[in-house]
């Protein structure tokens, strides 16, 4: 009997991996995506890694009729929902498309469950909920949620809290929040990657992409943070990794019989600045980076990591892979880009 779970945002860069990961464990993942922000290049992936593309569905997560259509056709053990907008420095350029896609997706996902009796959901949501954290720069999800720092923080921000007011109003509904820090790297055969579309916003794609000559040259956005080399501090965390605590969060919503509301940080613990992401690609690539210090960011945080704990006391989950892996991975993905 098949597993079927619905990944929002599937041809995306965690969606990818993450339906890859639900295959290896058992799942039958039906891939929704319009693609407005996935590269057709990861159904020739996903076929080479997995020996079959998953079925896809070409349809936008806002259009209530196509959604429809999908839970008539498919009986869901659960939802993974990924498919939304994520450039921190986008979304100060254009708050209102962030807001429109981002929460009217989740509320579709919402209402389709509810219609449909299907009760697990996993939201893709983000360390940026946390703001700017005042004196602990390690997260915990008690963590105070100071105001996210920019427009997309605000989507997963008040994502959290539609979560939370549907759970009150639906108690038998399982419901988790996973708060992803920095997702980096590549599926290890390098066949699925991040693709950005247009120029990265992202750190470690601008390196890679920088280093085969795509982009002229990195900027190191501000240099006097308060900071232990004056850069900002992330958790980055290899984007397998992070598939994996999906697969992990959906057994967990199987498993509880009545209903629930977590959130969960996922993470590696653990900081790294922007200089020393550089340093680390420069050694594992051999390269030397043209880069150079320019002004701030505007919606950057200072610095966060996350503390992972309820991660692995709750949904036996830990993050495996170094930085190294994933800079290793990252950048052997862009050079089997650069062949394409
Ligand atoms: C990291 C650091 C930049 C580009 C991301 C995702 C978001 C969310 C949170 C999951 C910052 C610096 C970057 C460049 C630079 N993740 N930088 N030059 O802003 O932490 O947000 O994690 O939900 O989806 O976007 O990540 O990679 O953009 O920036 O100096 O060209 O690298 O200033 O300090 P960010 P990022």
């Amino acid at each position: 009997m098949s597993k079927y779970v619905l990944v929002t945002g599937g041809a995306g860069y965690i969606g990818s991996h993450t339906v890859v990961a639900l295959v290896e464990n058992g799942y039958t993942p039906i891939i929704l995506d319009d693609f407005r922000n996935a590269n057709r290049i990861v159904l020739e992936g996903l076929t080479k890694i997995l020996g079959f593309l998953p079925e896809i569905i070409e349809v936008d997560v806002c259009d209530d009729k196509a959604l429809r259509a999908i839970f008539q056709k498919y009986s869901f053990e659960g939802i993974i929902h990924f498919a939304a907008y994520k450039a921190v420095g986008e979304s100060v350029q254009t708050p209102l498309k962030y807001y429109q896609n981002n929460l009217s997706g989740l509320i579709n996902i919402l209402n389709k469950m509810l219609e449909f009796g299907v009760k697990n959901l996993v939201f893709s949501s983000s360390c940026t909920v946390y703001g700017e954290p005042k004196k602990i720069k390690e997260v915990s999800e008690d963590s105070p949620k100071n105001l996210p720092s920019s427009p997309y923080g605000y989507t997963k921000w008040i994502g959290e809290q539609i979560m939370e007011d549907t759970f009150l109003a639906h108690p038998e509904l399982c419901l988790i929040n996973l708060r992803y820090f920095n997702p980096v790297g590549a599926h290890k055969s390098s066949f699925i990657g991040e693709f950005p579309l247009g120029k990265p916003s992202n750190l470690l794609p601008f390196v890679t992409q920088t280093a085969v000559g795509k982009q002229d040259f990195l900027t190191v956005f501000g240099n006097d943070y308060p900071t232990r080399d004056g850069t900002c501090i992330r958790d980055y965390i290899h984007v397998m990794d992070l598939a994996e605590a999906h697969v992990k969060a959906l057994a967990f919503l199987e498993d509880h019989k009545k209903g629930c509301l977590e959130a969960v940080n996922i993470g590696t613990g653990k900081g790294t600045s922007v200089l020393e992401i550089i340093s680390c690609f420069e050694e594992v690539s051999k390269c030397k980076l043209n880069w150079s210090f320019g002004p701030k960011r505007e919606g950057d945080v200072v610095e966060i990591f996350a503390n992972c704990d309820k991660a692995s006391n709750l949904l036996g989950w830990k993050s495996k892979l170094s930085i190294n892996d994933a800079v290793i991975d990252a950048w052997k993905w862009e050079l089997f880009l650069s062949e394409k």
